[in-house]
């Protein structure tokens, strides 16, 4: 399964001509954006079945940062499946597992702290869909686990719906001592007949996030915001009534995530043909999220990543999204179901990514942290280029003389040369950095990307799937 780690290309790796990839941009250009869903290469669909044996040593000995990423639970209270959009995990609430998931957690983090005397947590996201769900008892749990880490002066976030966040729950977290506590919730829009047909007029009404907000600035915990915009037939005018709103509530971050919509994704409004066919086309799309940038920039907001803006006269930037995007300086462990992790990445060792078992009865089940993993992929050194480019991408700037990309950019270079005549990227001496353009289109620049690899894949049966947006 795993792969031979040689730093040459495989002689069976596809060219492409000048012209074929400047049609294989313009394919991906007319299609569905993605910004809030980017992940970097590999999309979980080309990932293989994990191994039974322990993939991680002992004792990693790198000093390198960590971020620690913790999925409680998969369970939601969505009064439309999925609130109409939303692909993110969602199962039908059952309270009666949610000490036992967290008990299960904390006892994986127990075990694989030991594996990671060295390093520096550099931020901890309890997240995932609505991890605010959490009750106390376990949130306590899971708190205790991570105490495993030593986690000192960090970050710590907690995501989820605006009707859930308490008091308890955020003293509880400040009281851990971690360091600067964040919550990151969900209200796409203020507009109630929007928030009606997403069923979210009672977990995310204008009057429950301003609750939510004043419970958190009373304890100077951060605040962060997710707002759709280019909702079907949606007026732009709408869409900057959104942003001024939570200006105007005061919160740090404000992050615009343009609604990724399309026929055939599983999710309610993907079988609405009037839904569909009121989605603006991508030029008029692109046109509202410049003019939504730009009164954020305007508002005194800095953009620190594709989707995250930050008020510029905050005290301290928030951490976790920057180290994340830059996964050949920060390593990641997720804990939880359908948790994320990726090491290694940029250096001598193989770089590893894996997804846990998505289901909670199987993550329940599995005995090990090992056991926990459902899919991995090992990278070889391109690869692992690869992934510090796609994933690279949402900080908007990419270091290209650090990691993987020292030694490898010349592989990219085709594509490279194409995305900079479509005026998607710049190529500075030392950094590849994204267009004002290409930061709408960064879904396409990232497939482009990574296109040539996917065939290689598909090719040699080491895809599962014949085609992923991805490829
Ligand atoms: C996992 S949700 C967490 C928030 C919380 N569960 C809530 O709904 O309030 C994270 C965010 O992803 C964004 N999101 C979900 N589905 C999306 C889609 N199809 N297109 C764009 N953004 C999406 C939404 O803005 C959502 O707030
Ligand atoms: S948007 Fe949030 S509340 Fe709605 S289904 Fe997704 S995770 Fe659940």
């Amino acid at each position: 399964m795993f792969f031979k780690r040689s730093a040459r290309l495989p002689a069976e790796f596809p060219t492409a001509t000048p012209d074929e990839l400047r049609a294989e941009l313009r394919r991906r250009l007319g299609g569905v954006q993605r910004h809030r869903l980017l992940q970097g290469f590999p999309m979980a669909p080309m990932m293989g079945p994990a191994p039974r044996a322990p993939i991680i040593q002992p004792d990693d000995r790198q000093h390198r940062p960590m971020l620690i990423g913790v999925l409680p639970h998969t369970f939601c209270v969505p009064a439309v499946k999925g609130c109409g959009f939303c692909t993110f995990p969602h199962d039908a609430l059952k309270s009666s597992q949610m000490v036992p998931l967290a008990t299960s957690i904390a006892r994986r983090m127990g075990l694989q702290a030991r594996s990671f005397q060295h390093r520096r947590i550099a931020g901890i996201y309890l997240g995932g869909g609505t991890a605010n769900l959490t009750p106390l008892p376990a949130l306590g749990i899971i708190l205790g686990g991570l105490m495993a880490f030593r986690p000192q002066e960090t970050e710590l976030t907690l995501e989820g719906v605006p009707r859930f966040f308490t008091a308890e729950q955020l003293d509880l977290l400040t009281g851990a001592g971690l360091g600067r506590v964040r919550i990151s919730m969900g209200v796409q829009t203020f507009d109630p007949g929007w928030l009606t047909k997403m069923g979210r007029q009672n977990i995310g009404s204008p009057e429950q996030v301003a609750a939510a907000v004043a419970l958190a600035q009373k304890r100077s915990v951060g605040t962060s915001v997710d707002l759709l915009l280019n909702l079907p037939g949606q007026p732009r005018a709408a869409m900057l009534s959104d942003i001024q709103h939570a200006i105007d509530l005061g919160v740090d971050q404000i992050c615009l995530y343009h609604l990724v919509l399309r026929s055939g994704l599983p999710v309610p409004w993907a079988q609405d043909p009037a839904m569909l066919d009121a989605l603006p086309d991508n030029t008029t799309a692109h046109d509202s999220w410049r003019a939504a940038r730009t009164l954020l920039l305007s508002s005194g907001f800095e953009q620190r990543t594709l989707t995250n803006f930050e008020r510029s006269t905050a005290p301290e930037q928030f951490t976790y999204e920057p180290h994340s995007f830059r996964p050949h300086t920060c390593d990641a462990l997720g804990f939880g179901p359908g948790a994320i992790s990726g090491i290694n990445f940029g250096t001598q060792s193989q770089a590893l990514k894996w997804i846990n078992h998505a289901s909670v009865d199987d993550y329940l089940s599995s005995s090990s942290f090992s056991h926990s993993m459902e899919r991995i992929y090992a990278y070889s050194p391109f690869e692992d280029a690869l992934m510090q480019l796609t994933r690279g991408l949402a900080m908007l700037h990419i270091p290209t003389e650090e990691g993987a990309l020292a030694a490898q950019i010349a592989v990219f270079e085709p594509e490279l040369a194409v995305l900079e005549e479509a005026g998607l990227l710049c190529r500075g001496a030392a950094a590849l950095s994204l267009t004002e353009r290409g930061m709408f289109f960064a879904d396409s620049v990232a497939g482009l990307l990574a296109w040539r690899t996917v065939q290689y894949r598909n090719a040699a049966g080491r895809n599962e799937p014949a085609r992923h947006p991805m490829g």
